[in-house]
């Protein structure tokens, strides 16, 4: 049975889709098999693996019917050419997701749609990462209720507290339907600590929830926006070693916690 992690924050570009590309690339690295999930419309995951190009069938075709399977896409330049790399896959997303959502919302059990999906798939992998869209809606829920781990990046900024806050009410809410989720980690995903502010916001978070902020934070470092542009993840991306280091360093502690 796979670990099921959702990757959740309704703030936009705090570093969701990047985490978990690089993260399930670590994971891979690690000798785990991984399946990352797109669930954003925006399709940004499935983009950070260079997969946009060919995507013919995408994970809003299985949780509109649930007889079709999950489509599941290995990805070439995941990890794959490292040594004790396992595999990387990925399911797809497209602009077409956000219609599938407005349909959703008149299906029976549309919270529960990814869950039983996922079900069918989750002996394969030893971790499920799914990547959602800036909001709280039906997509979101399905992450949050198909996941027992929710990891949550995060700026170091004032202005992102409230968003923790609001995720934090969000969850208590998803327990009704999925009384096994819990925090697996906040994450400083886009840390700069030349900023007086950030560091200020860091110690708030780590006083605040404690152990519960990974150890690992992860530095802003262009070469990690670059990989993502170049639709790969930071692995194989010439210059980045210091991403990779901090990605595999947050492997490990996801290893460890979950
Ligand atoms: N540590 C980092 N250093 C530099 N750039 C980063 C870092 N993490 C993420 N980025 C960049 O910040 C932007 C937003 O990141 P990302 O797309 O991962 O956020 P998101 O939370 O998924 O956004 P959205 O809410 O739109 O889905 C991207 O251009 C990404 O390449
Ligand atoms: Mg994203």
């Amino acid at each position: 049975m796979a670990t099921i992690i959702a990757v959740a924050n309704q703030k936009g570009g705090v570093g969701k889709t990047t985490t978990t590309a690089n993260l399930g690339a670590a994971l891979a690295l690690r000798g785990c098999n991984v399946l990352l999930v797109d669930l954003d419309p925006q399709g940004n995951l499935t983009s950070a693996f260079g997969l946009e190009k060919d995507v013919q069938q995408t994970v809003a075709e299985s949780l509109l019917d649930r007889r079709i399977p999950l489509p599941v896409v290995e990805v070439a330049n995941g990890a794959a050419s490292h040594e004790n790399a396992r595999h990387l896959s990925v399911v797809p997303a497209a602009v077409g997701l956000a219609s599938a959502e407005a349909q959703l919302m008149n299906k029976l059990g549309r919270e529960l749609r990814l869950r039983d999906q996922l079900l069918n798939v989750s002996d394969t992998f030893d971790y499920i990462m799914i990547d959602t869209p800036p909001s709280l809606g039906v997509l979101t829920i399905n992450a949050l209720v198909a996941a027992s781990r929710v990891i949550i990046p995060t700026e170091a900024r004032f202005f992102s507290l409230q968003g923790l806050q609001m995720l934090e009410e969000s969850i208590e809410e998803i327990l009704y339907l999925n009384p096994r989720l819990e925090v697996l980690g906040i994450l400083l995903s886009k840390m700069d600590r030349r900023l007086k502010e950030e560091r200020q916001v860091a110690q708030y978070l780590r006083e605040r929830w404690g152990v519960r902020v990974f150890g690992t934070e992860v530095a802003t470092n262009s070469k990690i926006l670059e990989a993502g542009s170049a639709g790969t993840s930071v692995f194989h991306y010439h210059g980045a070693e210091k991403a990779v280091d901090a990605y595999l360093a947050l492997a490990d502690e996801v290893i460890t916690r979950a």
